[in-house]
């Protein structure tokens, strides 16, 4: 079955991607009010799939102009999706939508205790820069990873 068409978020997905990030983080959530400034932030890109009102996945990308890596802030697909390739599908669209804006590297920062996500990044390529300690509410390190988009 071919992954469901992936596209840029508009302002009246707010509330759906609020509920499937409710849906899909326990903690360290992005708020409502930063999705809503995301929405209209012209250095970020988010990006989705499914239907208004019920979105089966959606990532976060920032772009700043002082560096030449994108930030992919939150990346998530809804427990109902998983294990399908839509994760890979949207991971692999954020490093298209973020070379095309002429990012050189994506970068993102995951829980080490996430399996799922560092497998899904360990098979797109992605390498350890450098692991932080007690990034997240919950205590728990991180690792920053990245990948050269050249
Ligand atoms: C991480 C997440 C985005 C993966 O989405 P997904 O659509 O299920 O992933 P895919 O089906 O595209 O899987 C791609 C690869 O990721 C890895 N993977 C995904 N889920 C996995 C799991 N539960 N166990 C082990 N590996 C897994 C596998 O390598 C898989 O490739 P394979 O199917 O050929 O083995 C999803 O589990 C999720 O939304 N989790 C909650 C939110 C989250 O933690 N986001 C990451 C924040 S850094």
């Amino acid at each position: 079955m071919p992954a469901p068409a992936i596209r840029v978020a508009r302002p009246d997905d707010l509330d759906a991607l609020v509920d499937l990030e409710n849906r899909c983080f326990r903690g360290d959530r992005m708020s409502r009010r930063s999705y809503a400034a995301a929405l209209h932030n012209p250095r970020a890109i988010l990006l989705v799939s499914g239907a208004r009102g019920s979105l089966l996945a959606a990532a976060a990308l920032f772009f700043r102009s002082n560096s030449s890596a994108t930030r992919l802030y939150t990346i998530a697909v809804a427990p109902e999706a998983r294990g399908r390739g839509l994760g890979a599908a949207l991971l692999d669209a954020c490093e298209k939508t973020a070379r095309k804006r002429g990012a050189t590297a994506l970068r993102l920062e995951v829980n080490v205790r996430n399996k799922s996500a560092l497998a899904l990044y360990r098979k797109s390529g992605y390498g350890i820069r450098e692991r932080i300690n007690r990034y997240y509410e919950d205590g728990s390190d991180a690792l920053r990873l990245e990948k050269p988009l050249s």
